[in-house]
């Protein structure tokens, strides 16, 4: 196991990788918290992990409850906010009452923002089950839940108190899935570190196989690049935006196509994709850097061209003008300037997205 800490003073935390659900009890009790615990799942992943980690918590001493909520992106609702606070009244949790997060990134949304939430904010504790819950979504603090109108619309930023990911519950995530999370790691591979770069260039085979040792060394250094990215700018004032690489492009494609032909990580390949190709047109990087993301996200499972949609680039450009990271109606765009580095750039003349959004249709 290794623990990778996030200091924030005194609302720091471990992200325990590589951790054991079974003795996920004890790693808890050490926190302090108070006996009540709500475990907020679904049913696919309760099926799987309810057992031991209801076992573990018992053993440890500490009063258990869960709430179950349908699996699937639309359930991160407000209707399901509220089922959990009403089991959350029903059992009499308080404010040292904790709730923990047994899921992939949409149980981890959902139960933070109602950690966050209920009576002003009780304990909040990450189980993350999917590879991008581990190395993204269950670590920085930022929770929330989706309105009919728009995704994630509501939220905040609250801090868990632990990360627990036990490596091992990857074993039953469907392989599509894993690839999706791999979308995420390699982004921190092009927006900060260029030997995790490398690595995954000679490691992805392994990385796919769930080689525990590849797995321990990438995801852990993931949590890595993130806490250290959210400890310099928790509430992203400037710094954190690196992590939105790929996202500008990713997000309008999510929205135009209403959520429904892609997948987070497949609209962030392509966003990143689409990114380098900016980079390339302003002359930021040379070509080999695209030719190395598409050669990647390929041996990953993930698209790097836009199949069988057509794409209204007035729809696109509503879209991209109203995601929640456009400032003063400035279109962001995180650039790489070479592996391992990015720059954050607000200027990139329409003409040249518009062109680039098109080169990526085939
Ligand atoms: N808070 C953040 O910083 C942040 C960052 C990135 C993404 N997100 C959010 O994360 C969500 C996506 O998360 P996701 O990709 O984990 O999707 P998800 O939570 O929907 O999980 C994907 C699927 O895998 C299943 N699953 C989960 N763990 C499993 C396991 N171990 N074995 C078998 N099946 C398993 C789930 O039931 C689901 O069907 C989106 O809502 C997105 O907005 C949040
Ligand atoms: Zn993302």
């Amino acid at each position: 196991m290794k623990t990778v800490k996030v200091n924030l003073k005194e609302r720091s935390y471990k992200i325990a990788v590589g951790a054991d659900l079974a003795k996920l009890g004890s790693a808890m009790s050490a926190l302090g918290l108070g006996k009540k615990i709500m475990i907020v799942t679904n049913p696919k992943v309760g099926h799987w992990y309810l057992p031991p980690v209801e076992q573990s918590l018992k053993k440890a001493g500490f009063s258990v409850y869960c709430t179950v909520i349908p699996d699937g992106e639309r359930y991160k609702s407000q209707e399901s906010a509220n089922n959990i606070y009403a089991k959350c009244l029903q059992y009499g949790l308080d404010r040292g009452g904790t709730i923990l997060a047994l899921g992939g990134g949409v149980i981890g949304d959902l139960a933070g923002f109602a950690a966050a939430t209920f009576m002003r904010g009780i304990n909040l504790v990450q189980v993350p089950t999917t590879l991008l819950a581990q190395v993204d979504s269950s670590v920085g603090g930022k929770v929330g839940i989706n309105l009919p109108d728009g995704k994630n619309m509501v939220g905040a930023f609250y801090q868990p108190k632990l990360v627990y990911a036990d490596l091992k519950t990857l074993r039953t995530l469907p392989s599509k899935e894993f690839a999706h999370g791999l979308a995420e790691v390699i982004k921190y591979g092009i927006i900060y570190d260029t030997s995790l770069f490398t690595y995954l260039e000679k490691n992805m085979g392994k990385l796919k196989k769930l080689d525990e040792a590849v797995l321990q060394k990438v995801i852990s250094r993931c949590c890595a690049i993130k806490a250290e990215v959210v400890t310099l700018d928790e509430k992203e004032h400037n710094l954190r935006a690196i992590l939105n690489f790929g996202h500008t492009i990713g997000h309008a494609l999510e929205g135009i196509t209403r959520y429904q032909k892609y997948k987070h990580g497949e609209a962030v390949a392509l966003g990143m994709v689409g990114a380098v190709k900016i980079a390339e047109s302003l002359e930021l990087v040379d070509s080999s850097v695209g030719d190395r993301l598409r050669a990647l996200l390929t041996k990953a499972g993930l698209p790097v061209v836009i199949k069988n949609i057509k794409i209204s680039w007035a729809n696109f450009l509503r879209f991209m003008q109203h995601d929640k990271k456009v400032l003063a109606g400035k279109i962001r765009f995180v650039l790489p300037v070479r592996i391992g580095q990015v720059k954050i750039v607000d200027t990139v003349p329409l003409p040249i997205i518009k062109e680039i959004v098109k080169s990526l249709s085939k």
